[in-house]
């Protein structure tokens, strides 16, 4: 009967522990056996107490090699389980160390962000303060405080973006000048960078662009102060050798008014594409402040004059990069500011 047990419990064994699959499975199945108190083992020897007295070491030694075969067999499977679960645990965690890492470069400042701090720098240089203005400007600082009034020519000159009858996108920093000089006394000597709207869309124009103004009020402010300062931009900017030329122009808000010429920094002025042959490039707008504005302002012309300049920031990074459409400024596409990275 006991020897019946002893084969029953062998064959479950074997016929049943090859096919679990898990550890914790195998434990259970294990537990079932070999449980010192529960377990069919322990349960057998614990009913040797009903056998003779020459049965019980025989029997005692039939259920001790029992005992050992069947760990044996537990303890195998265990560790066969185990490595077959660890080799599964490292496929899933695997990660292939020759792959190519994802790189994270820093990015690099934007053309017309390399040129503002670039002209920030030489102007502060020279004593120049920065000031930033409204982006939204009323129609009296835009045009009517500088000399521009309702229907002055000149208002055609620049498509205007309105925001409402009386604000509108400022067209020019020039606006800025009028809040400087209505909120200060002379001496002034203010730098002014800022984003302009305009209604023109071309190869070399775009609704939004940015300019950088400057504004010098003092006494006895003349042409030969604007020339000078001129000639040091200019070289700073460009390179040693690079002259100045002042031609006459028209700005409402400026009187003698000029535009600005760099002679040619790329052949030297002898004449090639990018000066389109003349030796020369104009970079810049500017002249002496209109009397009419200082008056708008509360400055005395009589006693202060001054001069005021203003250039776009995208014509000077197309010029001194030697970019062609300034569309490329525009979208944000970092491949390309990364070739100005110094
Ligand atoms: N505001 C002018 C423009 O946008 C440039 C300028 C500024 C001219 C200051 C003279 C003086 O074209």
């Amino acid at each position: 009967m006991m020897e019946d047990k002893v084969r029953q419990i062998r064959e479950e064994i074997e016929g049943q522990i090859a096919s679990i699959e898990t550890s914790a499975a195998l434990y259970e199945f294990r537990k079932k056996f070999l449980d010192n108190k529960e377990g069919q083992i322990a349960q057998l020897m614990k009913a040797m107490k009903d056998l003779t007295k020459e049965e019980r070491p025989v029997f005692g030694k039939i259920v001790n090699e029992l005992k050992t075969w069947a760990t044996e067999q537990f303890d195998l499977y265990d560790a066969q389980i185990k490595a077959k679960e660890l080799a599964l645990k490292n496929k899933a965690e695997e990660i292939d160390v020759t792959m190519p890492g994802v790189m994270h470069t820093p990015g690099a400042l934007h053309p017309d962000t390399l040129i503002i701090n670039e002209l920030i720098d030489i102007f502060s240089g020279m004593g120049f303060e920065i000031f930033e203005g409204n982006e939204i400007e009323n129609d009296y600082y835009n045009f009517t405080a500088l000399n521009t009034p309702k229907d002055h020519p000149a208002r055609d000159m620049q498509d205007t973006f309105y925001v409402s009858e009386d604000f509108l996108l400022r067209t020019q920093t020039s606006a800025g000048q009028i809040h400087v000089m209505e909120n200060a006394k002379p001496p002034i000597k203010i730098l002014s960078p800022g984003k302009v709207f305009r209604s023109d869309d071309d190869a070399t124009h775009s609704p939004m662009f940015s300019q950088m103004e400057g504004l010098v009020v003092d006494k006895n402010i003349s042409v030969c102060d604007l020339q000078g300062m001129l000639d040091i931009f200019s070289q700073r900017i460009f390179g040693e050798g690079v002259k100045t030329r002042l031609r006459p122009s028209y700005f409402p808000f400026t009187e003698p008014s000029v535009e600005v010429d760099v002679s040619c920094f790329a052949c030297g002025g002898a004449g090639c594409k990018l000066c389109k042959g003349t030796g020369w490039i104009e970079v810049l707008g500017a002249g002496m402040v209109n009397r009419h504005v200082l008056e708008n302002c509360g400055i005395d012309p009589d006693v202060y004059s001054g001069f005021a300049f203003g250039m776009g920031v995208e014509r000077i990074a197309m010029l001194k990069y030697g970019i062609n459409n300034i569309k490329a400024l525009f979208e944000s596409d970092t491949r390309f500011a990364d070739q100005f990275k110094n």
